[in-house]
């Protein structure tokens, strides 16, 4: 299996007024070429800023980004425009990401067009009728604007183009949140066969757990702006390591009724503010296991059993 994407010690800091937020502070990770890495982790820890900067949608402020083993931060315009065709993303919400003036072959046609694709009109169009097929839009559709369709077309319309110019990579950002549960299966079917019929790479970024476990192969757990944790979905779900992982997990519902008395680990305290952050686990102020070592210099992500790592000095 080959390595299609790697981060080395990516970091994204805004000026804000009173600093620098890190709003992703030194990530380390690879995604296998068609497998899927799910991102998690609360509001704000940093999840659509990673994916953003991987992209290069955001400058990154240091850090490396591979793409089939090629850095493309500091590479010409020319190969980063030709990795970028590669790299693609799906956005939480199709609505606002959508041009309401346009109709369903308009919106699927414009990243080819933009791209220069086709010299042919025809092959332009005969290229979005495929792409319809293959998300499932029916072609009656192709004349409706996107306020006529329901979420889940909607959503179809978003990977269609991002599908239009033959990606190996997609960034899939919250891409079922904003639909009804009924409808995220589908779009989560839908992503899952696209990635066995065409080899595609997914980092998927989700706060649901529920979800993320279906889709993902590995799961990195992310806490203001650091990785935390990172292993095979399998593993993470039957042997969580860090304290916040723990804590996550316990707080997703479960339909069992013999598990109904488990106990929730409530998170205690607040996130701390991710501008200028002190040194050490950001976590230590909420965590139950903290002490002052945890306290005194950043703890790096250390691999503890293969393919199983985590950033904790209680572990
Ligand atoms: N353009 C920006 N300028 C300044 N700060 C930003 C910018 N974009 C994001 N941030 C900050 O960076 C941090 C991470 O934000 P981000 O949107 O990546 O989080 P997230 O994990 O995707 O959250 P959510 O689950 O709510 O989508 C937050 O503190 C956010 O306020
Ligand atoms: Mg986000």
């Amino acid at each position: 299996m080959s390595t299609l994407i790697e981060l080395r010690d990516l970091k994204k800091y805004f000026p804000v007024n009173n600093g620098l937020l890190h709003a992703v502070d030194g990530i380390n990770l690879k995604i296998e070429q068609g497998k899927t890495l799910g991102i998690v982790g609360e509001s704000g820890c940093g999840k659509s800023t990673l994916g953003r900067t991987v992209l290069g949608l955001h400058e990154s402020t240091s850090g490396e980004v591979y793409f089939d083993s090629e850095n493309i931060v500091n590479c010409s315009k020319s190969q980063f425009k030709k990795a970028r065709r590669e790299m693609q993303m799906i956005f939480q919400d199709p609505y606002s990401s959508l041009n309401p003036r346009m109709r369903v072959e308009e919106l699927i046609a414009e990243p080819i067009l933009i791209n220069g694709i086709y010299k042919n009109k025809n092959e332009v169009f005969d290229r979005v009728a495929n792409l319809m097929d293959t998300v499932g839009l029916a072609q009656r559709l192709s004349d409706a604007y996107p306020h006529e369709l329901d979420g889940g077309r909607r959503q179809r319309i978003g990977v269609a183009r991002a599908l239009s110019l033959n990606p190996r990579f997609i960034v899939c950002d919250e891409p079922v949140s904003a639909l009804d549960v009924s409808i995220q299966a589908q779009i989560l079917n839908l992503l899952m066969d696209l990635q066995d019929e065409l080899g595609l790479t997914y980092m998927f970024i989700t706060h649901d757990l529920s979800v993320v476990r279906h889709i993902s192969t590995d799961i990195a757990v992310m806490y203001l702006g650091k990785c935390v944790e990172i292993c095979p979905s399998k593993e993470l779900f039957k042997n969580p390591l860090h304290p916040y992982t723990k804590a996550l997990l316990s707080a997703i519902p479960v339909a069992k009724a013999e598990m109904r008395h488990k106990k929730i680990e409530v998170i205690r305290g607040e996130v701390s503010s991710p501008v200028n952050p002190k040194l050490g686990c950001r976590f230590a102020p909420r965590c139950p296991l903290a002490t002052t070592e945890c306290t005194i210099d950043d703890i790096p992500l250390v691999e503890i059993t293969p393919g199983h790592s985590v950033a904790c000095l209680k572990v």
